[in-house]
């Protein structure tokens, strides 16, 4: 059977670890050159390693319009065209209402409205008909969670960009959708509880509230990102995808 991404020039953001890094591996397995940004250089490096199939890594921050910039010169250069962009890059801070401070909420919304934004806008000259864009939004656009109000409202604010680009990039015949993981188990997890032990402790817990009893692994994200990202989907358009085991369904 022929690889569903042979030859494609695939871009993620946050394609270092976690979820992007779960779909540059799938991506470069069936068959598209990935081009990965991040942050940390040393991540790049091990990431260019694991996902193989002449992947690059590009150092950048996507809450920084110059670094996006300076990234897709370097991939219109090496590769001249993006088939497809996922916009993954993303973090979250979690505090209550009466807690938020506005670093929180700059850094927040720059990282994951305006890396988004701004990473789709610029990925825009070098994407061509038949080309398609996968935006990372979450569960909890659609919930009212206590201390995840920054979190919803920025993946609230994509899911619905991805709405008005769908309309928008019609005439390009460019299509774009979200997927929507819901608790999913990554580094980020980690980082919010500040050790391995907690992190283990918070997925116990949220496994508790999802219908199928566990937390997903980012492979089970990858594989619907792929879907979407490939012909398989040549008629989805403007959807947000859940992957969430059905904890926001029921
Ligand atoms: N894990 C979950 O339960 C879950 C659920 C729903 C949605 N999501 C979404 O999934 C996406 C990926 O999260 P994850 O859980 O896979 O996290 P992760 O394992 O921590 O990975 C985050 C990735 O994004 C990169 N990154 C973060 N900030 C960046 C920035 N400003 N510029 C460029 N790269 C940046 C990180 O590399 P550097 O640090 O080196 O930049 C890393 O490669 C996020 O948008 C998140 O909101 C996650």
């Amino acid at each position: 059977m022929s690889k569903r991404l042979q030859n494609k020039v695939a871009v993620v953001t946050g394609g270092t670890s976690g979820i992007g890094l779960a779909v540059a591996n799938l991506f470069a397995a069936e068959g598209a050159k990935v081009f990965v940004l991040g942050r940390r250089q040393p991540e790049l490096t091990a990431a260019e390693k694991t996902i193989g199939n002449g992947s690059v890594g590009i150092q950048g921050d996507v809450s920084n319009p110059a670094d996006i910039d300076r990234a897709y010169a370097s991939i219109k250069e090496k590769a001249g065209r993006i088939d497809v962009l996922f916009a993954n890059a993303g973090m979250a801070h979690v505090a209550r209402i009466e807690e938020i401070d506005e670093a929180q909420y700059h850094e927040t919304f720059g990282t994951n409205v305006a890396g988004v934004l701004f990473a789709v806008q610029k990925a825009l000259p070098l994407m061509h008909a038949g080309s398609n864009i996968v935006v990372n939004a979450s569960m909890w656009t659609i919930k009212g969670v206590p201390g995840f109000g920054l979190l919803s409202a920025s993946k609230a604010a994509v899911r619905s960009l991805v709405r008005t680009w769908t309309s928008e990039l019609k005439d390009r015949q460019i299509r774009v959708n979200a997927v929507s993981p819901g608790y999913c188990n990554t580094a980020a997890i980690e980082h919010a509880t500040g050790s391995y032990e907690g992190a283990q402790e918070l997925l116990a817990q949220f496994a508790l509230n999802v219908p199928m009893g566990r937390v997903s692994q980012p492979d089970e994200v990858a594989k619907a990102v792929l879907f979407l990202a490939s012909d398989d989907a040549s008629y989805v358009n403007g959807v947000e995808l859940f992957v969430d085991g059905g904890t926001v369904q029921v």
